[in-house]
């Protein structure tokens, strides 16, 4: 049996990487796609290989209606997340949501709540997780074979080349940087640090919004501590390109990590300067399968609302200094 799952929103993430990612996944296929424009709907569902009887919708109570479609992945901006999820849990379908998960702590939180009342399975899309060299490194960390984590950064930037994205307005956004790329930092962080080291006990932040003089983050340099003794710096922006970098200190072992902080699964990783080998995987694959499977019932979500709502509440903190 094939899960049949839908996809709201045709912009980038499910164009270049949500669909046809599907192709590959075990025990679930692309069923049908809501767009606001019916055309647009047509066109993605067709080039993409939705496969429902009536696979193009522009009508978010239609789309929900068909009792065919169980679970959704919703890729549209962040603002409009809140009020997507609620509805298709109050419709009984299963979600994955796009990162952030919400733009208010309080919109988290009633989300993470409904889908609770709902029975439903709820997995935020950090795809960083799915990473091979990451999850390598996790699982040396986690297993104690690197010594204590003594200090962490990660920079990841791209420049915009103006301020016409909605990530740059209060509408349909609350963050740029950080919400484009700064909460996967924070997620791969708490990831990596938060079993060996605690929660985070603080956050600290230099905020840049000169250039286009917006309400949102161009620069952002975000300082957290996990526990009570392992700082770390997370610099995202808008407003340059730069190679991605996470490099991951420890007692006995500096890991350096370059170009991994991206789509593709690649990069390079060394390990006190050795290479360390992993397989070119698709991330995106892995978050959907993971997602799948705990819909079948043979695994847990991975990053479920809570760790959102986490997150959520670090970059609100991030963004208030
Ligand atoms: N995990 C990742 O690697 C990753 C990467 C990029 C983005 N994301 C997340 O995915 C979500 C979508 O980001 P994106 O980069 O794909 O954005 P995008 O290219 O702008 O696409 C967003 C889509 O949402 C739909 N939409 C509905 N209402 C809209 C409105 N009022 N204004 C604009 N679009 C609207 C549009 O599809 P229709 O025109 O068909 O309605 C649009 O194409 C965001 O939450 C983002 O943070 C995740």
């Amino acid at each position: 049996m094939s899960i049949n799952v839908g996809i709201i929103g045709t912009g980038r993430i499910s164009h270049m990487q949500l669909a046809p990612a599907m192709q590959h996944i075990e025990g679930a296929r692309l069923w049908s796609v809501l767009s606001r424009d019916n055309r647009r709907a047509a066109e993605f569902a067709n080039l993409h290989g939705a496969t429902a009887p009536v696979n193009a919708y522009a009508s978010l109570a239609s789309f929900l209606a068909d009792p065919s479609l169980e679970a959704v992945i919703i890729a549209t901006p962040d603002a409009l997340h809140a009020r997507q999820a609620i509805a298709c849990a109050r419709a009984g379908k299963h979600v994955l949501l796009e990162k952030p998960m919400a733009t208010t702590a309080e919109d988290a939180a009633e989300i993470n709540e409904t889908f609770k009342q709902e029975l439903l399975k709820l997995g935020i899309a950090y795809h960083l997780r799915w990473h091979d060299g990451h999850r390598k490194i996790a699982a040396m960390l986690h297993e104690g074979m690197l010594g204590k984590p003594r200090y962490a950064r990660a920079l990841w930037t791209w420049e915009a080349e103006d301020n016409s994205n909605w990530r740059a307005h209060p509408e349909l956004g609350r963050w740029w940087g950080l919400a484009g790329v700064g909460t996967h930092c924070i997620d791969l962080m708490r990831w990596m640090l938060l079993p060996v080291c605690g929660e985070v006990t603080r956050c600290r932040s230099v905020i840049d919004s000169s250039t286009y003089g917006g309400p949102h983050d161009e620069t952002a340099c975000v300082s957290m501590q996990f526990g009570d003794s392992v700082p770390v710096d997370i610099t995202t922006s808008v407003m340059f390109s730069a190679p991605s970098r996470f490099e991951l200190y420890c007692e006995e072992a500096m890991v350096v990590c370059e170009g991994t902080l991206g789509p593709s699964g690649g990069g390079t990783i060394t390990i006190n300067n050795a290479p360390l080998d992993f397989e070119l995987r698709n991330p995106y694959v892995g978050e959907i399968q993971n997602f799948i499977d705990a819909i079948s019932g043979t695994t847990r979500i991975a990053v479920p609302g809570s760790e959102g709502l986490r997150n959520v509440e670090l970059l609100l903190e991030a963004a208030s200094d």
